[in-house]
């Protein structure tokens, strides 16, 4: 049976591309009746130092970004991973089963930890780990996210097959990424060459989750861009990452594939597109950045729904846990 589960870390922003790569899928394939789980990873944002308050705030403003993107918890299961210990409880299994050879080969490792990898966290090196972890907890066998996790969900699948094949056993799943759409990987509003991202210094780059109106019309407004005027065709937007990236973002926030956003738009300045583009953002983001802030004003509504998550994904990863570690030999 197919079920879905997918994965955000509460630290810092949410930004335009978690949600058209990430939280925008998940609420258009809600649906579409499949079971799925959506996660607060705190387990993996403390592989770098976070504030402890910092901490807090960020996952109850992940939930309430969850929530005012669409995804009801009533449909879907929203939870903390620390609410829910056979995430980590699976996580120290699968460190026995991966390679350090494989986490090593990890680009986002090799980003993260930089050029000083002795003073990296373990828990940065063993990130892959957890999240296969996060996904095999509950056999999922679609994970929708962006293109950036490519690499940690093929990770997934070899750990899932070394577990099967160490054992002698057919137990976990081979998972499917689900990597579709025309913003998969939304890039900065300053650099065409680099990934939007919470990291980014410059705030200017990236369209947030809580920016209101003003700030997200005037963060399009000064995007940078090439001075040509858009392409009718595709094969136009070759080597033009800037405008390659305002399109697709047009496309995503529009329900529209690219070529037809093109067959509109096609021969158009930027001073022409760039209003359009800034309305469709206002018009699809300020409500989320709105219903956000009213969600954090009651954060006990908010702990209680992911109270009631991790009780329902107890159910599903309980039983699975306890099979685990059947097969490994554990006595209990
Ligand atoms: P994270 O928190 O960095 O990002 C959350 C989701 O947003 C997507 N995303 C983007 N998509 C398009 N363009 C961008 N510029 C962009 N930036 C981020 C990410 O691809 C992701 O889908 N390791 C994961 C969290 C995780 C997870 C999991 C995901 C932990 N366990 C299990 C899936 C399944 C991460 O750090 O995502």
């Amino acid at each position: 049976t197919p079920r879905v589960f997918s994965g955000i870390q509460p630290s810092g922003d949410l930004h335009l591309g978690n949600y058209l790569g990430a939280l925008k899928r998940f609420a258009d394939a809600q649906d579409k009746g499949v079971q799925s789980i959506y996660c607060m990873v705190d387990l993996h944002a403390i592989t770098v130092w976070q504030d402890p308050a910092d901490l807090k705030r960020s996952t109850r403003e992940l939930c309430a970004g969850f929530i005012a993107s669409g995804i009801d918890p009533d449909k879907s299961i929203l939870i903390n991973q620390s609410q829910v210990p056979e995430h980590a409880q699976l996580a120290w299994v699968f460190n026995c089963v991966a390679r350090m050879g494989w986490m090593g080969r990890m680009t986002q490792w090799k980003d993260k930890a930089g050029k000083n990898a002795e003073a990296a966290s373990l828990g940065l090196f063993a990130y892959p780990a957890l999240m296969a972890a996060d996904i095999l907890i509950y056999h999922a066998t679609h994970v929708p996210v962006g293109e950036d996790q490519k690499q940690h969900l093929e990770l997934t699948r070899d750990i899932a097959a070394k577990f099967n094949h160490d054992y002698g056993v057919d137990f976990f799943p081979l998972t499917e990424p689900v990597i579709e759409g025309a913003a998969t990987r939304v890039m900065s509003l300053r650099d065409g060459s680099k990934k939007m991202s919470k990291s980014d210094p410059s705030d200017a780059s990236r369209i947030n989750l809580t920016d209101n109106a003003d700030t997200i019309a005037k963060k399009i407004r000064k995007a940078k861009t090439d001075a040509d005027a858009l392409p009718s065709e595709v094969d136009g937007l070759k080597d033009r990452p800037e405008a390659r990236n305002l399109v697709n973002i047009f496309a995503a926030l529009n329900d529209q594939t690219v070529e037809q956003v093109l067959a509109d738009v096609g021969g158009q300045q930027f001073g022409t597109f760039k209003p359009k583009l800034a309305e469709l953002a206002v018009a699809k983001m300020a409500p989320i950045s709105t219903r956000m802030a009213e969600l954090m004003a009651d954060e006990a509504e908010i702990d209680r729904i992911l109270a009631h998550g991790a009780t329902q994904a107890r159910e599903i990863t309980a039983p699975i846990l306890k099979k685990t570690y059947e097969i490994v030999g554990m006595v209990g």
